[in-house]
């Protein structure tokens, strides 16, 4: 959660900062701000989002400068007021910092520095930070990277953090440790983000921060990466980066989230990528061939991930025990943390996230490490922080995902995870020929099928209209679409804030059917296969209950179609690819009931792209 942009060099920095922070407000969009230095520190932050601090700028003289950083920002200690907005200042106004993270630890250190004679404007722990760096340089008497460095010894937290002194403008420090934090290297000049995209078109080359580790950059004298507690010089580590400016804009459409899930064709391609050769070839995930001895050996594997990301461990484990037979489980990472959980020899932890970065999925991922397990990682976004602390794994490789609302992230994952444990089940001989043969045929045609489906927005954005006044919401789905029930639900209301609840079908009858009556509609996934005729039957309870019926249908259905109110089909299919084809309609009645209602589709209130706090 929140953003942070920097440069220092020679061009102008206004447009490099406000551009970067609309790029990054899918981190954090309560509030913003900047400082930007020309012979002073001008500062300007505004609750809301860029548009406004936009507006802030009246005169053209305050936007010259060429040092400057930036913050968008996702409230944590403090209201989403200006005074609480980034950056924030020393005492003295020396010392500027942005900083993306929580300092646990920052209320005795604030009390400590309240006595030494520092004041405070705001209630967040990152003023206490920037306080800390100034008593730290002026009691030791050093230079601001030493400062950094002693200060965030002190810090108990999380932490990407940005610092500009302005007794020594040349220069700007930073560091991270749970959050990220990048830099680009340009030609004497270097950027900062708290990903690329803010650099992106300026330079391809890239330097992750890890944890523990901090930056110092001068003009002058270039870049110093260090260590923090072994404080020892590290060698950076410039990628070239191979994201393009493109996939990061809406390209003609009104939101990130319906380029991105008219996107799923070609982010399943960009997925099955030298993996998914042809029907007739083996699956290659090279990954697996290496550390095939370990899934062989396997006594369980533990899924632990949050969110939508969870929704697809669900699927997963019914994938794999189908087609593994080795016990699955799923864990809130957030649970699991917290949990002291049972880790055995021949326990193999599967941590999925999109962004990698997700707070409490990486501290599930540590305490599995420590306890033996054997690591394999599954994320989007290349380089991140799970795809680093884990022993080795894969990339859905979807492309940049900005909608808050995830879509296109959860399609790859689902997918891959199928890809998965066909080839598992493969090698381990589990699944049966015939059946193996005919599922990778239909995830040959996955990108076909899903542009299909994808055809069906007319019809589904005419049944949203219908539901826009609604309060509350039931998905239904069992077997493989129970998961997915769950992320219809997930979606419909984090981007249309209508409750929404998602069910087992069979479950309704344990409680919530006493929830349904005509303002009640309910989405039923009835894909054919599997528990078709079992759901008939809770369709015709619920239509008994006179609920208005949402059903999601395989082509060619003939029994649900004369009881549901609104049928949108999907192509006939394995039951294993239904679940797949069956959540896209379900990501576009959510888009389009939002979207109708005014909501802000792609950065829904309280919420953030990467949850980075716990
Ligand atoms: C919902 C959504 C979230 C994320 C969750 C985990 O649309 O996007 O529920 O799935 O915050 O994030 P990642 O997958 O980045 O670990």
């Amino acid at each position: 959660m929140c953003g942070i942009v920097g440069y220092i060099g020679k061009k102008p920095v206004y447009d490099i900062l406000i551009n970067g922070l609309k790029k990054l407000e899918y981190r954090g969009y309560d509030s913003t701000g900047v400082m930007i230095y020309n012979q002073k520190v001008l500062i300007k932050k505004s609750k809301g989002k860029v548009t406004d601090l936009e507006s802030l700028f009246t005169n053209s003289e305050e936007k010259k400068g060429s040092v400057g950083i930036g913050h968008t920002r996702w409230a944590t200690h403090g209201p989403p007021n200006t005074v609480n907005s980034h950056p924030h200042s020393s005492s003295s106004g020396e010392i500027t910092i942005v900083h993306n993270g929580i300092i646990e630890n920052y209320d005795s250190i604030k009390k400590i520095l309240i006595k030494k004679g520092y004041k405070f404007q705001s209630d967040t722990d990152s003023e206490v930070l920037a306080n800390l760096i100034e008593d730290v340089k002026k009691t030791k008497k050093v230079k601001l990277g030493k400062a950094v460095h002693y200060a965030l010894k002190q810090v108990v937290g999380a932490y990407a953090v940005v610092i500009f002194d302005s007794s020594n403008p040349n220069e700007i420090v930073g560091a991270r440790l749970g959050s990220p934090l990048a830099i680009g290297v340009g030609d004497s000049e270097y950027y900062f983000g708290s990903d690329a995209t803010p650099f992106l078109e300026f330079t391809k080359r890239c330097i992750y921060l890890n944890d523990n580790e901090m930056f110092v950059v001068s003009l002058k004298k270039g870049l110093t990466l260090r260590e923090i507690k072994m404080d020892s010089i590290v060698d950076p580590y410039i990628q070239e980066l191979k994201q393009s400016i493109e996939e990061v804009e809406k390209g003609g459409y009104d939101h990130f989230m319906l380029k991105e899930i008219f996107e799923q064709p070609q982010s399943i391609i960009d997925t099955f990528r030298g993996r998914l050769i042809s029907p007739k070839d083996p699956i290659s995930i090279s990954s697996i061939e290496k550390h095939f001895e370990v899934f062989k050996n396997a006594n369980r594997i533990i899924f632990i991930s949050c969110g939508t990301s969870w929704h697809s461990s669900l699927l997963a484990e019914y994938y794999f025990e189908e087609l593994l037979r080795i016990p699955v489980e799923v864990e809130y990472a957030s649970e699991f943390r917290y949990r002291n959980p049972i880790i055995n020899k021949g326990d193999i932890v599967i941590p999925v996230s999109q962004s990698g970065e997700t707070a409490d999925t990486l501290a599930a991922i540590k305490l599995a490490k420590e306890r033996g397990a054997f690591l394999y990682g599954i994320c989007n976004v290349v380089g991140s922080s799970i795809a680093r602390e884990t022993h080795t794994g894969i990339y859905t490789h979807a492309g940049s995902e900005i909608g808050v609302a995830s879509t296109k992230a959860f399609s790859c994952q689902i997918s891959l995870l199928l890809l998965m444990a066909l080839k598992l089940g493969e090698k381990l001989g589990t699944i049966e020929k015939t059946r193996y043969k005919r599922i990778l045929a239909e995830l040959n045609n996955l990108p076909k099928s899903i542009r299909k489906v994808l055809s069906k927005n007319n019809i589904i954005e005419d049944i949203s209209k219908k539901f826009i006044n609604s309060s509350n919401f039931l998905y239904l789905g069992r077997g493989y679409n129970f998961p997915i029930a769950l992320e219809g639900a997930l979606k419909l209301k984090e981007i249309s804030y209508i409750h929404a609840e998602g069910y087992p079908a069979a479950e309704m009858k344990h409680g919530p059917i006493a929830l349904i009556d005509e303002k009640m509609p309910v989405v039923v996934i009835a894909t054919k296969k599997g528990s078709y005729h079992k759901v008939l039957s809770n369709v015709m309870e619920i239509k008994a209950r006179g609920a208005e019926i949402i059903a999601i249908v395989s082509k060619n259905d003939t029994e649900i179609i004369d009881i549901a109110d609104h049928v949108i089909e999907i192509p006939n299919c394995d039951e294993l690819i239904a679940p797949i084809l069956a959540n896209i309609p379900l990501q576009l009645l959510s888009y389009h009931i939002a979207n109708k209602k005014g909501c802000n589709v792609d950065q829904p209130r309280n919420l953030a792209k990467s949850v980075t706090v716990e």
